[in-house]
């Protein structure tokens, strides 16, 4: 039998591939690891401890309703990197502004960190998998100075690093360091993350795509196409509610996600900092393509506001291929207009 390797020996050994890593990184990733078994004991016992449910009418900084469960793995990751002091910056897709934190408690440090902390929080009250996502910057202003929101503005090409981690069926942590993306799978009899899917590749194309269908009517004439495409194809459809859910099963069976403009959301739904531009690292990292429905690129983006929503075509690179071809054959220019 294979000697079990550890999230923390894995980060650990990896370090020395960056000749000059200070061990600050390797120190973040090991606190998101924390954080994520924090939020996962939460998120399994979510049904015996009434924290299911919404929380008021509350809305968060999106605009979307709020979970309490996502009020608590926000609240749980801000406390792991605060204390982490690797980190001297934090932006949440549940916070309005970013959360600055002081040089004494984070020494000074040079990374920031961007997440949302619970994806999917329509699937908490049916016990369906959520995930958390998370994507990693070098700070650009200042070190003798807080950090500043131009510290997250960055394009996605920038991530030092970026992962996310699915409370599903098992759960599973899964990141990328620009050298490839290695899968984790957390083993609660010991309380471990496990490496259990090694230098994951995402095959060319698969079975699989993964749409909301139900706004069939409400997309772009070249979506509905391509829609139709899939569906002559006997492609089977699979939407879970949770673009990580989704995108990991694309990630390892081959498939495509895709959330574009709609009626509601004329320059999509999903924010490029907190969702788009993390999952698009590690889909890259694993050989597949991620871009927008106006055909750039997600990771060249560059990302003006916080709370930005990007449309995005994400998974199997023939596949995200063969979308194009269908938006540079059928699409009008420019967004929806329909009302
Ligand atoms: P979140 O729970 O963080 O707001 O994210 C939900 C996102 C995404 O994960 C999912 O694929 C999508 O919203 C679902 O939206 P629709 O219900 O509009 O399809
Ligand atoms: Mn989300
Ligand atoms: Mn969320």
């Amino acid at each position: 039998m294979n000697r079990i390797v550890t999230l923390d020996e894995f980060i650990i050994h990896r370090q020395k591939d960056f000749p000059y890593a200070s061990g600050e990184l390797t120190g973040l990733l090991r606190d998101i690891g924390v954080a994520a078994k924090i939020v996962n004991r939460e998120v399994n016992k979510a049904g015996l401890v009434n924290i299911l449910g919404v929380e008021g009418n509350a809305e968060n900084a999106s605009g979307d309703t709020v979970q309490k469960l996502d009020i608590y793995a926000n609240e749980k990751l801000i406390d792991c990197l605060k204390n982490s002091g690797e980190c001297c910056g934090i932006a949440s897709e549940e916070n309005e502004d970013i959360i600055q934190i002081p040089a004494v408690e984070s020494k000074n440090a040079k990374y920031v960190v961007a997440f949302d902390p619970l994806d999917g929080s329509s699937n908490i009250d049916v016990n369906v998998s959520v995930g958390t996502i998370f994507g990693i910057y070098r700070r650009i202003s200042d070190p003798e100075g807080p950090c500043t929101v131009d510290d997250f503005l960055q394009k996605g090409v920038k991530l030092v690093a970026a992962g996310y981690v699915i409370y599903g069926t098992s759960t599973i942590l899964v990141y990328t360091t620009g050298r490839g993306v290695n899968g984790f799978t957390l083993d609660p009899s010991i309380g471990e993350f496990c490496l259990s899917h090694r230098d994951i590749k995402i095959p060319d194309r698969g079975n699989y795509y993964s749409v909301n269908q139900g706004y069939y009517l409400k997309f772009d004439v070249e979506m509905r196409r391509y829609i139709d495409y899939c569906s002559d194809l006997n492609l089977r459809l699979r939407y879970i509610g949770s673009m990580v859910s989704d995108i990991h099963r694309s990630l390892l069976q081959g498939g495509i996600f895709l959330y574009p403009n709609t009626r509601k959301y004329p320059k999509g739904k999903l924010r490029l900092i907190y969702e788009c531009n993390p999952l698009a690292f590690v889909v890259e990292q694993a050989g597949g393509k991620a871009i927008t429905c106006q055909l750039e690129r997600i990771l060249d983006l560059e990302p003006k506001e916080l709370h930005e929503r990007s449309t995005i075509v994400i998974g199997s690179p023939v596949m995200v291929d063969e979308m194009k071809n269908f938006i540079e054959r059928y699409s009008v220019p420019a967004y929806s207009t329909q009302e």
